[in-house]
């Protein structure tokens, strides 16, 4: 079969990011554009300055991507975009340009679910096999998606409340260390203790997952020192919270597993950046003799790259789209 090269277009929240990428595995370019040092002043993201950003770099950023692959658009066998789920502001952005691109260059457009991106990111590492458990873990979602066979998306299980990584984040601004809060805890729990006693979140037999209650103890017990006039510490709290995070995620994959009875593990969004739950399920997967795959770093957190990737398997399953193409804020996958 003839190289398939797809350009694609991601701009779902504060990253606006064009890659070339070849054949759903291959980065040939990639160009990120982030928004983090205008949003850290607000200590989150602002949906309408994020629009405005996206719009005033994406031409740039897709011009750059093509001059790094030493490309032009005929070198270009379709588009891929994420529509969903994400900003409707800032996703609007991204769907506008790859629907210019798609019509002046007479390209097919492919639409991408922001969060299949984010488990094809695995496949620029390792060609995935099927069947398989994906452990979707970012700031706006954590779930168990099913994939029975390439491109088919079964949720088993999702969060009733805040996401994983919107608990990091909130965590992080309640203890006052920055944004985004992930990475800023990560490297400060390698720095502290298990001092602090938290509670095991929805410690039962299902595979939904629940962070409020996490995140409402570290609250009240920032509150509780503030008003005795005790000061944190907040490397031990950092290491405490993780640790409790990745004992519920391990818990919870252990049995999604076992019940689905895979043989694959593929880790997937920005929290699979996070070193101890990176190194937690890595162990996990060898003692159970399961093949276990989490994107390389650069590809964790939201990149073009992913959906370049996710963009051929979804071209070849039919995902093409026409000029109606609109963006789904709340998209589902599976
Ligand atoms: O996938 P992503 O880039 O955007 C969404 O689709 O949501 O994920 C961003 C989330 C943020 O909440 C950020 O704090 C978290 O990923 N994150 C991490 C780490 N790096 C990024 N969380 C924990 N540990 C990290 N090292
Ligand atoms: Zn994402």
């Amino acid at each position: 079969m003839k190289d398939m090269y797809i350009l694609a277009i991601e701009s779902s929240c504060d990253e606006t990011s064009c890659a070339i990428v070849k054949n759903g595995c291959e980065d040939i370019a990639t160009i990120i554009n982030t928004q983090i040092d205008i949003h850290t002043l607000y200590g989150g993201v602002v949906p309408e300055i994020a629009s405005r950003e996206h719009l005033k770099s994406i031409t740039l950023v897709i011009d750059e991507c093509l001059k790094k692959a030493k490309m032009t658009m005929d070198d270009i066998d379709a588009i891929a975009v994420t529509y969903g789920p994400g900003l409707i502001g800032s996703l609007l952005v991204g769907i506008e340009a790859a629907k210019t691109l798609s019509l002046m260059y007479d390209k097919p457009l492919v639409k991408v679910n922001h969060m299949a991106g984010h488990i094809y990111a695995n496949n620029l590492t390792k060609k995935m096999k099927y069947p398989l458990l994906s452990l979707v873990i970012s700031g706006g979602h954590t779930e168990f998606i099913y994939m029975k066979d390439e491109y088919s998306f079964e949720k088993i299980g999702s969060t009733l409340d805040d996401a994983v990584g919107e608990c990091y984040d909130k965590v992080a601004r309640v203890i006052g260390v920055g944004y985004p809060g992930g990475p800023i805890i990560d490297k400060l729990s390698k720095k502290g203790e298990h001092e602090y006693n938290l509670p095991l979140p929805l410690n039962d037999d299902s595979y939904n997952f629940s962070f409020s209650g996490l995140k409402s103890a570290v609250i009240n017990l920032a509150h509780n020192c503030e008003q005795r006039g005790e000061e944190l510490n907040k490397e031990n709290l950092a290491r405490s919270f993780q640790d409790v995070v990745v004992e519920t995620i391990k818990k919870k994959t252990l049995k999604a597993i076992k019940d689905y009875k895979v043989k694959r593990l593929v880790v997937a969004g920005g929290v699979s950046a996070n070193s101890a739950i990176r190194a937690a399920l890595e162990e996990l997967c060898k003692e159970n003799k399961i093949d276990f795959s989490v994107p390389e770093l650069k590809y964790c957190t939201d990149n073009a790259t992913m959906i370049g990737a996710a963009g051929y398997y979804a071209y070849k399953n039919g995902q093409i789209a026409d000029l109606n193409l609109n963006a789904c804020p709340g998209l589902d996958l599976g």
